[in-house]
């Protein structure tokens, strides 16, 4: 079986307008070298690379790109972030054999673009240019890319940039958090495909699932304001094909600065560049609360997030497994059922709205809607079903999901979500049984049959 790669890729689709500021250095040929003192700067002005001082008593040095225009010059990539420039002479050159090469007075290394077999610069007279978009490019004369960092982030993702990530390896690129915000070093988080499908996203603490995205459903969502000022939106759109998944970002007209970063926290959060602030603000920062925290509300249990202060809830027809420690609120429990299910023509599916879909499906492809629920419906441990389809390029893709086993890290959101169908005995459905399949529905259950 061939694994697939997730992509997340950030498109700016605004056109605003960028004041050009030529800038004569944003470029390194072989033979230069950038010194400590000196810098690269983006052709409009808006990034540098350059080394940064962080930590104190005494500072290290990290050559990394940041923000150059604006008050607060958060820091997007670092290079050498497990190795430290800790010498009064270091430089940051194209070598022989067209890699960059980041070494001290002695020629020991601190980091390189390590690409195998990229050539005699010679032949290929590579160069390295800072780009507007904050991609550090090595390229060759002919311009085949040959490093950038776009591909290699650490933990920051920009507009324009391609995030893959294989939900079999975990690996391809990821983002790692910093270990605190004055040491970029590799700290305990990081953001990538899960394992077994490439349908969601997740924050790892260690090896430990932190916080789970939602299950991709082929529409649009996740938009937020980033500034009260400007009232940017973000727009998270994954597009899927067969085994393959595309994650886009965009963000409405009149963009600000924007970048999305996995926190040395754990929280992956959402920011935009407030001009009348003059400061970063975060638009959205998941997880938000203690109860969105992956698997948090157990088994069978959900985070509702419609809640002025999101709670743990048990789905419909469940009930907290261990009373005493849920009322004290410890989750971790979950929830049973009220009744066992008897597998038979007295099961239900309840219909749960705006859910965030729980975790440990099964997913089944090119079902229709009615196939997905007979399988289901077949199969007396499957718990839930839920489907979802849509068309990309020139295919249609559909997406039905089982559950076999617990249902795990759902939630509950007022707008976005979808619906989840929960099996249930016919006599949880409380004093209204379900005796026709019209009022099943009026009752928002919906009938085997
Ligand atoms: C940067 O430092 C190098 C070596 O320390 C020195 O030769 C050079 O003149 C400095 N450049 C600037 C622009 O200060
Ligand atoms: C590149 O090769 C030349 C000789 O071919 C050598 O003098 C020089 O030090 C080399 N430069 C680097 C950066 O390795
Ligand atoms: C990372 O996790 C380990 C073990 O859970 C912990 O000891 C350490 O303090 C954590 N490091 C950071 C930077 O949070
Ligand atoms: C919007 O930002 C301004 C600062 O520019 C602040 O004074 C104001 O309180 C903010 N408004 C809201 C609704 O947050
Ligand atoms: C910018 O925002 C951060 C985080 O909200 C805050 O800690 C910092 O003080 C702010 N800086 C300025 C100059 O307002
Ligand atoms: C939380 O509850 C579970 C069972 O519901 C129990 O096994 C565990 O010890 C409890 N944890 C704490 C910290 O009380
Ligand atoms: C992923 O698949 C493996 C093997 O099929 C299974 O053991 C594991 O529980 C699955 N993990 C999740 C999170 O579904
Ligand atoms: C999808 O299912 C239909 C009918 O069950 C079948 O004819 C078709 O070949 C299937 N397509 C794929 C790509 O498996
Ligand atoms: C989605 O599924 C429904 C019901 O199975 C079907 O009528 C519709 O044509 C499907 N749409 C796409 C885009 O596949
Ligand atoms: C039901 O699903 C379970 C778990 O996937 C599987 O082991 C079992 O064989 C299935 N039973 C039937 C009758 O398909
Ligand atoms: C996709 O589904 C639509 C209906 O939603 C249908 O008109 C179209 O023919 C389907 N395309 C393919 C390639 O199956």
């Amino acid at each position: 079986m061939e694994w697939p790669l997730l992509y997340l890729a950030i498109f700016l689709l605004s056109s605003s307008s960028h004041l050009l500021v030529c800038a004569s250095d944003d470029r390194l040929s072989p033979g230069e070298s950038i010194s400590l003192n000196e810098t690269l700067v983006s052709d409009d002005g808006a990034f540098a690379l350059g080394f940064f001082p962080l930590g104190n008593s005494p500072a290290n040095l990290y050559l990394a790109i940041r923000y150059n225009n604006i008050a607060q010059k958060a820091i997007v990539w670092v290079a050498n972030r497990e190795k430290p420039i800790n010498v009064p002479l270091a430089t940051l050159t194209i070598s022989n054999d067209s890699n960059l090469l980041l070494i001290d007075a002695k020629r020991s290394i601190f980091w390189s673009s390590n690409v195998k077999n990229a050539g005699s610069s010679k032949n290929s007279s590579p160069i390295a240019v800072l780009l507007n978009s904050g991609n550090l490019v090595l390229r060759e004369g002919s311009g085949a890319i040959l490093w950038q960092s776009f591909d290699h982030p650490t933990d920051t993702v920009l507009l324009g940039m391609k995030f893959k990530s294989s939900y079999k390896t975990y690996e391809a690129s990821k983002l790692t958090s910093w270990k605190d915000p004055q040491d970029p070093s590799s700290g305990n988080f990081s953001f990538c495909a899960g394992p077994n499908t490439s349908l969601q996203l997740f924050t790892w603490q260690g090896s430990e699932p932190y916080w789970r995205d939602g299950v991709w459903n082929g529409r649009l969502y996740s938009a937020g304001q980033v500034t009260n000022s400007s009232y940017v939106t973000y727009e998270f759109i994954i597009a899927t094909a067969d085994d393959e998944i595309e994650v886009t970002f965009r963000l409405s007209d009149g963009s600000p600065n924007a970048r999305i970063k996995l926190d040395h926290s754990g929280q992956i959060q959402f920011l935009g560049w407030d001009y009348s602030l003059n400061n970063w603000t975060i638009a959205r920062a998941e997880p938000s609360s203690t109860c969105d925290e992956y698997g948090h509300c157990g088994p069978f249990g959900y985070c509702d997030r419609t809640e002025s202060v999101p709670t743990c809830k048990c789905m419909k027809g469940f009930e907290p497994k261990f009373q005493s420690d849920w009322n004290r609120g410890n989750f971790s429990g979950g929830c049973v059922r009220r009744t066992a299910l008897k597998c038979g023509s007295r099961d239900v599916f309840s219909i749960m709205e705006s859910m965030k879909l729980p975790d440990r499906f099964l997913f089944l492809k090119n079902k229709t809607v009615g196939e997905c629920k007979a399988e289901c419906i077949a199969n007396c441990s499957c718990n839930a079903y839920a489907y979802a389809n849509w068309s990309m390029g020139t295919g249609n893709i559909s997406r039905c999901l089982v559950w076999m086993g617990e249902l795990i890290d759902a939630g509950m959101f007022g707008n976005e979500g979808e619906n989840l169908y929960l099996r249930l005995d016919g006599s949880d459905l409380g004093p209204i049984r379900v005796l026709k399949q019209n009022l099943a529905t009026i009752n928002q259950f919906e009938n085997f049959g």
